[in-house]
């Protein structure tokens, strides 16, 4: 598997994604909240370019409306974007619009024309690991959000953290960019808590009262769902392939 990066989703505009798989990244906090979701039970969560078409997913087709501007909840929102807050007794069954200010968008621009997205997270960088393991696509991009254009650690931090578990499977061959993940992983692998709690977005949340959630992110492995991109929107692929693996079996 040959692996690129973008460190920033604007960069993905000078990618071509046709053909490739694709694995988009907010640790702090977008795609964990969307493995948070999906984990307890959400039948989808659906990214949104913006608050007007999250609202209106909302209100057309009777959506959670999840989200956040500076961190926070915008007026009449369900649910922020706090991993934790999406419980199985808020979000089971219920598919839920997500707009924020990066990993919503990095979705919606991942998902124009690659041949499949996932959404990781370190809470799930093992089980979509093991998802694109499985798959075995030739080519593999990885979309860190970053912050409005600017790099991110925790996404790169992350991202190396799929590389290594992927690395697992088979030697991957990464473009510099995925090798500055693997080794910015590799360097504070065990500590993960350590290197998110000093990235500018902690910093951020930590202002708001949002500590908790750097927490939560932090936790390598933990959940299990693998937010995977199907007629355009996010289902967990592990709960979505279980009836036929039981028929099968
Ligand atoms: C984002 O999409 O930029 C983040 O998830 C922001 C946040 O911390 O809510």
């Amino acid at each position: 598997m040959r692996i690129e990066l973008a460190f920033t989703r604007e960069a993905v505009a000078d990618i071509d994604l046709r053909g490739a798989a694709v694995a988009v990244v907010d640790c702090l906090r977008a795609t964990t909240t969307i493995a948070a979701a999906l984990a307890a039970g959400a039948a989808a969560v659906v990214p949104a370019a913006t608050e007007v078409e999250a609202r209106k997913l909302a209100a057309s087709g009777g959506a959670l409306l999840a989200g956040e501007r500076h961190c926070l909840p915008p007026e009449g929102f369900d649910l922020g974007n706090s991993p934790a807050s999406f419980t199985p007794q808020r979000v089971a069954g219920r598919t839920v619009a997500l707009w924020t200010t990066n990993g919503s968008k990095a979705l919606a621009a991942a998902t124009t024309s690659a041949a499949s997205v996932v959404a990781f997270a370190l809470v799930n960088a093992a089980a979509v690991a093991r998802h694109l393991g499985r798959q075995r696509p030739s080519r593999l991009v990885i979309v860190c959000a970053g912050t409005e254009g600017r790099f991110s650690l925790e996404d790169t931090y992350a991202a190396g953290a799929l590389i290594a578990r992927l690395a697992a499977w088979s030697p991957p061959v990464c473009d510099e960019a995925a090798s500055a993940a693997l080794l910015a992983y590799q360097a504070a692998a065990h500590r993960p808590l350590e290197l998110l709690q000093g990235t500018g977005a902690a910093a951020r949340l930590r202002a708001k009262g949002l500590l908790d959630d750097v927490r939560y992110a932090a936790r390598p492995d933990v959940l299990s769902s693998v937010p995977d991109w199907r007629d355009g929107r996010l289902v967990d692929a592990v709960t979505a392939s279980a009836p036929a693996a039981a028929a099968a079996g």
